[in-house]
């Protein structure tokens, strides 16, 4: 049987936060979009992921006009705690930098521009199979199966590959047309959600000789929480006593003892930092995770996927009103420059926090020396609570 041709003049894998914003705000300007998502609807809206918004994306979010919820229903949270040696040190961002954050979980971004797309009548399937992309140096094609079994060809001006960290778009770029930049870190983080009161105010990143720890947030009743572990770790070797006794271990002490509850779900995250360059190639321009992974301990990774959205809108939206490819040349820098100060930003909070698995004496307390050094500068908490709330010029 024939594909069905259609056309667009944006074609976007991957209906994440990135892939939806950017068909919202193309929108916005009646500009065209067709989103493709190789995963249902629900499974997406099922999946846990990261809950720190910076000022500046949630600003972007608002001002996109698709939802103020995440200032209704988010958590402004002014600081952090970093606890080390048994003792809590607040970085305190809004005496610092005069900024804060929003604990707003990724799964909420998509079910705003989801919801916010379906209102709209934007053109975005879930469940697509057997997606392949072409002529990505010409007017690039989206070959792709949508959830009835029919085969189509969307044909596109530009194609935006928002497809996450498996990116099938990005594979396509020839090998001597990219450089791919990887760290392997040797932990993961165990993760889970538990049933309990909050812990604290503000989340607790803390490092102990017995690994590092983060207690964050989700509701009243839900806590999200993690502790580094081996990347071979199974979840399902972990019951709720054997979790709870590790995070008593390396951050209970001093006065401080944490919530415990039933653990509801667990995962083993493994994480690395990843960057590929540029982040365009013809006509096809890579947003997100597609293009970028940090570790997760800076939460940076929804901040920089809604950063390249705003610029590559911008791109987009100039061509469409002057015909100039000048902005859409110049994304692939731009973006690149903030995503480079995350990753150094993630790679030195994931570094500092914690435990190298052969810390010799000299590593333990020379990384002592260096939270030290970090909490007792106003300089060092500064730099700290200017990169965690965001780095301004956007
Ligand atoms: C989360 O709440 O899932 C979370 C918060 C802060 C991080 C990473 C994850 O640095």
């Amino acid at each position: 049987m024939a594909r069905t041709p259609i056309t667009t003049q944006v074609a976007i894998m991957g209906a994440g936060p990135a892939g939806l914003m950017l068909s919202h705000l193309l929108a916005g300007q009646g500009i065209d979009s067709v989103v493709l998502e190789i995963r249902s609807r629900q499974a997406i809206q099922e999946t846990v992921r990261a809950g720190i918004l910076e000022h500046g994306t949630v600003n972007l979010l608002v001002d996109s006009g698709v939802s103020d919820r995440v200032l209704r229903e988010g958590d402004r949270h002014d600081g952090i705690e970093l606890r080390f040696n048994g003792e809590s040190h607040r970085i305190d961002f809004k005496e610092l930098v005069g900024e804060s954050v929003w604990l707003y979980p990724q799964t909420d971004v998509f079910m705003d521009f989801a919801a916010r797309r379906e209102a709209d009548g934007g053109d975005v399937r879930y469940s697509v199979t057997d997606t392949s992309v072409h002529d990505l140096e010409g007017k690039p094609k989206v070959w792709f199966t949508d959830a009835d079994g029919q085969d189509f060809e969307l044909q596109a001006d530009f194609l935006v590959g928002a497809d996450g960290s498996r990116s099938h778009c990005r594979r396509r770029i020839p090998e001597a047309a990219r450089t791919q930049y990887f760290h392997e870190y040797p932990f993961a983080w165990f993760g889970i959600l538990a049933e309990a009161p909050r812990s604290s105010e503000e989340l607790i990143y803390a490092n102990s000789e017995h690994g590092f720890a983060l207690i964050s947030q989700r509701t009243e009743n839900v806590q999200r929480m993690y502790f580094q572990c081996d990347p071979a770790e199974r979840a399902e070797d972990w019951d709720d006593e054997r979790i709870w006794a590790e995070f008593r271990k390396r951050v209970n002490g001093n006065g401080f003892e944490l919530k415990e509850g039933p653990v509801l779900e667990k995962m083993v995250l493994p994480f690395r930092s990843f960057v590929h360059a540029p982040m365009r190639h013809g006509n096809l321009f890579l947003a997100g995770d597609a293009a970028h992974t940090v570790p997760p301990t800076g939460a940076k990774g929804l901040n920089l996927a809604i950063n390249d959205v705003k610029l590559l809108f911008e791109g987009l939206e100039y061509f469409y009103g002057s015909g100039s490819t000048a902005l859409l040349d110049s994304y692939s820098d731009r973006a690149l420059d903030r995503v480079w100060k995350a990753q150094h930003f993630s790679y030195w909070m994931t570094s500092m926090l914690h435990t190298p698995t052969d810390a010799d004496d000299f590593a333990r307390a020379r990384q002592l020396g260096e939270l030290r050094s970090v909490v007792s500068s106003e300089h060092g908490r500064a730099y700290l609570a200017e990169a965690y709330t965001g780095w301004p010029g956007r």
